[in-house]
């Protein structure tokens, strides 16, 4: 997609009602500091429309970014946030099952996960509540760039057998940094589009 306009539209906090938004959505999630922000920018040609940090727990909100006013890219909140309270923690869960749960319009959810590290246990709980939730999650491995070139296979595996995803399960290398894979997953998302299009035609 060629990037015309952008814009964060709507901001959902815990109590807030979620939105219809009668365009097509895809929603990212992972652990705190995964890099779902940063790649929401890289997505959208822009550097700090999405709020980044360093440390985690930055997004704490469900962020809805207008593209093109033809779909919304979806910024989640990360699980695993270990300096947050267990109450918070537990209503931002709610929160983001409740939208993974009940999104109208909701296309396809990508998982991101760190391709330095093995999945976390959180990790595979949510990739396995996502496929409970009718999805096949997309899995982005992040922070490409701090790996050297000859140990990506090998890490790209780590995360596959990790998780141990579904067959035919897609696993896209990516880095904010380098903007590696953006084109890929702009491919993968265009896709996606373009099925519910026809969808909606059938
Ligand atoms: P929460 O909002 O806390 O859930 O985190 P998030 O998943 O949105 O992560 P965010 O995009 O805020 O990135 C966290 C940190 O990782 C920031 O310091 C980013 O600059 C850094 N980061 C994100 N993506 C990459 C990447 O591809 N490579 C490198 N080297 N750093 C990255
Ligand atoms: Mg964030």
């Amino acid at each position: 997609m060629v990037i015309k306009n952008v814009s964060l539209d709507i901001v959902c906090g815990i109590k807030s009602a979620l939105p219809d938004t009668k365009r097509p959505e895809i929603a990212f999630a992972g652990k705190s500091n995964v890099g779902k922000s940063s790649l929401i920018n890289s997505l959208m040609n822009r550097k700090s429309l999405a709020r980044t940090s360093s440390s985690p727990g930055k997004t704490q909100t469900i962020n809805f970014y207008n593209i093109n006013e033809v779909m919304y890219l979806v910024d989640l909140p990360g699980y695993g946030y270990a300096r947050a309270s267990e109450e918070v923690k537990a209503q931002w869960g709610k929160m983001i099952e409740r939208y993974l749960h009940s999104s109208k319009n909701l296309k396809a959810v990508f998982l991101l996960i760190d391709v330095r590290h093995e999945p976390s246990n959180n990790d595979k709980l949510m990739y396995r509540w996502i496929l409970d939730q009718g999805y096949e999650p997309i899995i982005i491995a992040t922070k490409l760039d701090k790996l050297k070139r000859s140990q990506v296979a090998k890490h790209v595996k780590q995360v596959k057998e990790g998780l141990d995803v579904k067959k035919g399960t897609r696993i896209l290398p990516f880095s904010s940094v380098t903007k590696a894979g953006r084109e890929e997953i702009w491919q993968l998302m265009d896709e996606i589009l373009e099925e519910t299009k026809e969808e909606n035609l059938s």
